[in-house]
């Protein structure tokens, strides 16, 4: 059994210690908007916060992942009015997203990004983002949004 903090829940897994955190999260928990891209942790579609940090979780046993924080996607917006964060809301009034399979990836990784550093130069959001590949090039959106959002 691990036990962690999902989306600021304690939740209890049942699974193998050496399953991928991505795995546990999608088929125990259900929560689907973490993605699946490569499987070997170089898209990062599958990015989740571990204790505030942007990490591949398609090649992370969740044992890695005992007793300490994960956020998802679906924990990004406001517990209490469910309002998306400001990201997100960038997110949306710059239309980022064109297939948006690596969008969650991509939202985690900025969060983390303006978590750290609330006033990114260029070069800290590329540096920051490069890791997060996007296959229909919605680099130059992702970009504003995440200016727009540390206005
Ligand atoms: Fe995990 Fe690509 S699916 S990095």
């Amino acid at each position: 059994m691990i036990s962690f903090q999902l989306n600021g829940q304690r939740v209890d897994a049942d699974v193998p210690a050496d399953m991928p955190l991505l795995w546990v999260v999608r088929d125990h928990f259900k929560l689907k908007g973490s993605k699946f891209g490569c499987g070997m942790g170089l898209c990062g579609a599958c990015s989740m916060l571990v204790d505030g940090q942007s990490t591949r979780t398609c090649i992370l046993p969740v044992a890695a992942v005992a007793n300490r924080a994960v956020t998802t996607i679906e924990g990004l917006a406001d517990k209490d009015s469910q309002q998306l964060s400001t990201l997100q809301q960038a997110w949306v009034a710059h239309s980022v997203p064109q297939c948006g399979y690596c969008q969650s990836g991509q939202l985690i990784s900025a969060t983390a990004l303006l978590n750290s550093n609330p006033a990114p130069s260029d070069a800290d959001i590329d540096n920051a983002m490069q890791g997060n590949l996007c296959r229909c090039g919605t680099y130059p959106r992702i970009k504003q949004a995440i200016k727009a959002a540390a206005e």
